[in-house]
Order: structure tokens, then C-alpha cells, then sequence
């Protein structure tokens, strides 16, 4: 059998670092691994948005109209390389989930609402935050979503600003 894995360049030069990417949803017949990175999502949510409420954080992540964006490393990949586990031959977490992106599209209105977006405490001020944001952009384009909305935490303003946001709709 022959390895095929999709590659894209990272975005920007941020990090070196082999990473792996996927997007899962849940529904009535989601796998145990689907399942699994859910919950360690929901998790990564909950301690680095302390201010939301955690039901409701659990409410979103599983709500069958949100996807989420997860981002792992991926300690076998070659330097620069983000693999689409999509078209992996192996679906399995390649390494350590970093962080990811919850998301619902409006397909008809051509936009998606961030809903969390988040990055583990430990994996910060690295890039990933613009790996994940830039990933997400990408799926959008696939998705045919043109525009992304969210309500920003103040902390956080100057990271969406970094990755293209604006206050007002553009
Ligand atoms: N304020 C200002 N600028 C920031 C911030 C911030 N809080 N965080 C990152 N940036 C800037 C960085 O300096 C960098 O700019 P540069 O390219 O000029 O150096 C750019 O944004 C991207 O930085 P990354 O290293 O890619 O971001 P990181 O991996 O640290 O992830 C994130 C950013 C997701 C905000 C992370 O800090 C995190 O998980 N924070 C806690 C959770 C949070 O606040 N999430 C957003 C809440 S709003 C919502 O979920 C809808």
C-alpha cells in the first residue's frame, strides 16, 4: 500500500514543527474516535476559556450543526508539513492535540460563526494559533464559506486582529 498524504505548506514561516489536521462533527453515528476528540477538545476549551460556562462549552462541541478544526502534532511528518488526516491513510491523533477551532457554517449566507477557538496552554505563543486560524480559512473555502464572525474575549482581540479580523463586517 502507498502512503498518500495531502501536504500543504504551513502558513506564514511560524514553526518547523510537523503537524497534522483534522475536522470532525458529531452524529448519530459518530465513531469512539470522533467521540474522543471531541471530548479532549471540549476539555482544551474549558481550561483556557474559564470565564464560559462548561455546559455550554459541551452543548456547542457536540451540537450536530457545529465542526470542529483540531490540530495535533505530528512527531513522524516531515519539517514543514501539515498533513490532512482526511486523506491519511491512518485516521488516528498522530501526536499530542494542540488546539482547534469550533465552528458552525451558514452555508446559504456564506459565513461561520466562531464559536471557541483555543490553543493547549503549554503550545502558546508558537504559531499554532495561526496555523489553526489559517487551516480553518482553508476549510472554509472548501466549505464555500466567504466570511467568519466572532464575539472575541478582550485578551484575545489582538490575536484575531493579527489573523485578519475587524471589529466591524466587512
Ligand atoms: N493578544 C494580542 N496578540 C496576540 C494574542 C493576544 N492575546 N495571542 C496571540 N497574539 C498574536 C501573537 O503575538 C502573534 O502575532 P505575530 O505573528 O505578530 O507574532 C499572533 O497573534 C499569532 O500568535 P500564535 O502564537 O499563533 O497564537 P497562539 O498559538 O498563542 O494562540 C490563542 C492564540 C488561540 C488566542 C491562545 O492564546 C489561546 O488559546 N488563548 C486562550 C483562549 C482564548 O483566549 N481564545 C480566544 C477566545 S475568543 C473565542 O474563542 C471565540
Amino acid at each position: 500500500m502507498e502512503q498518500l498524504s495531502e501536504y500543504v505548506p504551513l502558513p506564514q514561516t511560524s514553526t518547523t514543527v510537523p503537524l497534522a489536521f483534522t475536522v470532525v462533527q458529531n452524529h448519530s453515528g459518530a465513531s469512539d474516535l470522533i467521540l474522543t476528540q471531541l471530548i479532549q477538545l471540549k476539555s482544551i476549551f474549558g481550561r483556557q476559556l474559564p470565564k464560559m460556562p462548561r455546559p455550554y462549552i459541551t452543548r456547542l462541541v457536540f451540537d450536530r450543526r457545529h465542526k470542529s478544526l483540531i490540530l495535533y502534532l505530528n512527531p513522524r511528518g516531515p519539517p514543514h508539513s501539515i498533513t490532512n488526516m482526511a486523506t491519511s491513510p491512518s485516521p488516528s491523533p498522530p501526536g499530542a492535540m494542540v488546539g482547534g477551532i469550533c465552528y458552525r457554517a451558514y452555508k446559504n449566507e456564506k459565513f461561520a460563526e466562531i464559536a471557541f477557538c483555543a490553543v493547549q496552554a503549554s503550545q502558546q505563543v508558537k504559531g499554532y494559533g495561526s496555523v489553526v486560524m489559517n487551516l480553518l480559512k482553508e476549510q472554509g473555502l472548501r466549505e464555500g464559506i466567504e466570511y467568519f464572525i466572532t464575539y472575541a474575549d478582550n485578551y484575545a482581540v489582538g490575536y484575531f486582529k493579527k489573523l485578519g479580523f475587524t471589529k466591524g463586517i466587512t
